[in-house]
């Protein structure tokens, strides 16, 4: 069996490359255009490896994509390769149309030509994933049940609009050209690996250098969080069990106000790495000027994965955040390399904003 994961330098995809080699008897061939948030550091570990292969290669390289294809001849192709980060997306969103619009468009052409001349058993075993967001269907009051695959489309960020437009080209090329193709729509992860401009890590490595904890608006906001080998556990089960054509969302079933998020880091700290002048972590805590269009809550409604594919998330918040602490605390120098000028230039961009 042999995958070709698309994005798999950056947060999600090299958790999940790492995990599949640990696990399976699987080739997989790794394209990633390396961006700010694409890192080689982070599959140090499998460099080398006779199952494991790295090309640098764009997405909405079609030609380069499907020599890939033609050389490697997956059985099936996961797309995690995109730009991720809302925040980015309202200052520049440009770059998101095109990675995640027109790249994953590029990437399907490149499919199309290679999944063509596969003969008829391959066709059929054939499987194209590709990993999208809850924030496809909008913002949910804190009253309204938890999405389901069947919620109306309404994404808010010009990040949102651009996944919802990705799940829309994968849907028609399943329908039209009959590539047998599932989409995934899950809830912030978190876990280690993660580039430090989101919430959690952010507020981690924050913490560490006892640097102001910036909480955006009241910090009343809920999201779903689900660690993130909890996640490539179901991306992996969609893989093998998942029913072609289909869309499977899957939560982490913790829903929890962002200030309470930063508090528990906080704790957790308290006790883990007390600070040496007596002080409390969460006097850290810094209240921002708010994200415009900021959605309220986000809540993932999981029972179809759950009852079609037997998955469930098994880490609990407590102690996927403690993991995730440990991995930073003892992760400096992978921390120290991506602190660069393009790290810093991001982070003065984004809060002298804020202020
Ligand atoms: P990430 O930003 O950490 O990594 C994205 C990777 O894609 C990087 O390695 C980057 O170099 C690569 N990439 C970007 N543009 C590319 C291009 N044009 N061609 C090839 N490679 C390119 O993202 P992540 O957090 O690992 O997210 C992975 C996927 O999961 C994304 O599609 C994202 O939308 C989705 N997702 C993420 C979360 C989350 O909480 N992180 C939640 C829901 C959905
Ligand atoms: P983020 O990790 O960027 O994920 P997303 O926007 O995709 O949900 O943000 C999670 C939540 O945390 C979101 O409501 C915005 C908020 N947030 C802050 O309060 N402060 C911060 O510095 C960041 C990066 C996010």
């Amino acid at each position: 069996m042999t995958i070709l994961v698309t994005g798999g330098a950056g947060f999600i995809g090299s958790n999940f490359i790492l995990e599949s080699l640990k696990n399976d008897d699987e080739k997989i061939i790794n394209i990633d255009s390396l961006t700010y948030a694409g890192n080689l550091e982070n599959l140090d570990s499998v460099y080398g490896s006779k199952n494991y292969e790295f090309i640098e290669c764009d997405i909405a390289d079609t030609k380069k994509v499907n020599s890939v294809l033609e050389k490697y001849k997956p059985n099936s192709v996961i797309n995690f390769a995109a730009e991720s980060h809302v925040d980015r997306s309202i200052l520049g969103p440009e770059k998101f149309f095109q990675t995640n619009v027109i790249g994953t468009l590029k990437l399907l052409d490149a499919i199309k030509q290679f999944f063509i001349n596969l003969d008829e058993s391959d066709k059929k075993n054939f499987r194209f994933i590709h990993v999208s967001t809850d924030e496809v269907y909008g913002s949910l009051s804190t009253i309204e049940p938890a999405f389901t695959e069947n919620n109306q489309f309404k994404p808010n960020s010009p990040y949102a609009a651009s996944k919802a437009s990705s799940d829309h080209i994968v849907r028609a090329y399943n329908h039209t050209y009959n590539i047998p193709c599932i989409i995934t729509n899950c809830s912030n992860n978190y876990g280690p690996f993660q580039f430090p401009e989101k919430l959690i890590p952010l507020i981690i490595v924050n913490a560490i250098d006892l640097k102001p904890l910036p909480i955006y608006g009241k910090g009343d906001q809920i999201r779903d969080w689900l660690f993130v080998k909890d996640h490539c556990a179901a991306i992996k089960s969609v893989l093998k069990y998942g029913t072609v054509s289909n869309t499977y969302n899957i939560g982490g079933n913790c829903e929890m106000k962002n200030l309470d998020v930063v508090l528990t880091i906080c704790n957790i700290l308290d006790d883990m790495v007390p600070r040496k002048d007596g002080k409390k972590y969460d006097e850290l805590i810094v209240y921002v000027k708010d994200r415009p269009g900021h959605d309220i809550r986000y809540a993932v409604d999981s029972s179809k994965i759950k009852k079609k594919l037997s998955w469930e998330p098994k880490v609990n918040f407590n102690d996927g955040l403690m993991e995730t602490i440990k991995w930073y605390m003892s992760n400096n120098q992978w921390l120290a390399n991506i602190k660069d000028g393009s790290y810093q230039d991001w982070i003065t961009k984004n809060y002298s904003n804020r202020k």
